[in-house]
């Protein structure tokens, strides 16, 4: 593969599998942000007042051109978290209405969700979505089938958290828009990991993070909206883009809106037009291809260890990030503890609906000579019984 890992500010004492929870930022895109932190402070008059309002709008629309969407109908904001509260805070739900999404989804948004329903007396359902995974459509169809008169809103993960599993959200979103239903994507995992569309996706609201996948400084995430529903956004936080004393129109009732919160450092979102030029200046495809075959690679080895089948039933169902089985293993905490003490391996381990699982995420900085270290590290460290222990 690539050796792109030098290229990285990451520890080189560590076997790094965990891209998914925060990314990781190449030296290049890390300078470049810092770089615009040095340029606010020489002079941050200028630059705040007069600079950033073209600054930010040259961001949006590189980002436009690399999700094919209309930059003013993106917005930079710090996280998907945010994102999506302000998606779910914009929408609205009366008594008795329905929220539907899956048991997949991340604790942070089914908090937020959870929280909005509570208070506007709506129901937020969680549909199962069965691991291993089924077909494309079989996921869809069964995801669907908790659809009733009273949903008014799907919100679903374009890739999983806990399960890393690629949902198909193209053929639901396209089936909610025939029926009338919103559609709320959250793609925290989903910029730089696979091609984005949004054009083609014709989701009523996104959200997606900059600093997982395509590897910008952290911080930095985005909002789409539907241009006929920006009139629902509301910003969390009432400031200079909103109302009657807008000073800096750009699309003043959404971008304004949400982009001038109040003073902050604006360096990750101004940022994220080199971290796009990054991956295009290292092919970016091949990355994730390569990155993509080992995965699949390392799945088929873990398994063989552990006796316990893949969880996917197609390998487009997952991308650069992906999860095995774990025996039964009693402190799971400790275990994941114990492989990093004892082989300095940051990889995740979690339980999902009662089950344990080992997630693997695969970047440019990886090589099998990482999946080796985690297979003997396995191997030395799974409780006993395991089916073929030898074959690592
Ligand atoms: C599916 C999903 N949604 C939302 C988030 C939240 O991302 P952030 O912490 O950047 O807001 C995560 C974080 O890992 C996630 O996996």
């Amino acid at each position: 593969m690539t050796p792109l890992r030098p290229l990285f500010l990451l520890d080189p004492d560590v076997v790094f599998l965990n891209h998914g929870s925060y990314g990781a930022t190449p030296r290049p895109v890390f300078d470049a942000c810092q770089e615009w932190r040095l340029r606010l402070e020489r002079e941050p008059v200028q630059f705040i007042n007069h600079e950033l309002p073209g600054l930010l709008r040259r961001a949006r629309e590189a980002a436009g051109e690399y999700l094919n969407a209309d930059p003013d109908d993106l917005v930079y904001i710090p996280n998907a978290t945010f994102g999506m509260n302000v998606i779910a805070r914009a929408l609205p739900l009366a008594p008795g209405d329905e929220v539907l999404t899956t048991d997949h989804e991340y604790g942070a948004i089914d908090n937020a969700w959870l929280h909005v329903c509570r208070k506007r007396g709506a129901r937020y359902v969680r549909r199962p979505v069965p691991v291993p995974a089924g077909s494309d459509a079989e996921i869809a169809d069964g995801i669907w089938r908790g659809v009733t008169p009273r949903t008014r809103v799907l919100m679903l993960s374009h890739i999983t958290s806990s399960t890393a599993l690629r949902l198909p959200v193209e053929d639901l979103c396209a089936r909610a828009r025939t029926a009338g239903i919103l559609t709320a994507i959250d793609g925290a995992h989903a910029p730089g990991q696979i091609p984005l569309d949004l054009r083609a996706l014709d989701a009523d609201f996104y959200t997606g993070n900059c600093h997982k996948w395509l590897c910008s400084p952290k911080g930095a995430a985005f909002l789409y909206t539907r241009r006929e529903l920006q009139p629902m956004i509301e910003p969390p936080v009432i400031g200079w883009g909103y109302g009657e004393h807008r000073k800096l129109a750009q699309n003043p009732d959404y971008v304004d809106a949400l982009q001038w919160l109040g003073t902050n450092d604006p360096a990750a979102y101004l940022t994220v037009p080199a971290a796009i030029a990054f991956q295009r200046e290292h092919d970016w495809p091949r990355v994730r291809a390569e990155c993509h075959a080992l995965l699949g690679e390392s799945l088929h080895r873990v398994s063989a260890l552990t006796g316990l089948p893949p969880l996917y039933h197609a390998d487009h169902q997952y991308a650069q990030m992906a999860i095995n089985a774990l025996p039964r293993i009693g402190d799971l905490a400790a275990f994941n503890r114990r492989l990093f003490e004892r082989y300095r391996i940051e990889i995740p381990c979690l339980e999902w609906n009662g089950r344990q699982f080992l997630r693997i995420a695969l970047q440019g900085y990886n090589t099998r000579a990482d999946i080796d270290a985690l297979l003997a590290a396995l191997a030395a460290e799974l409780p006993g019984g395991l089916t073929k222990r030898g074959q690592i």
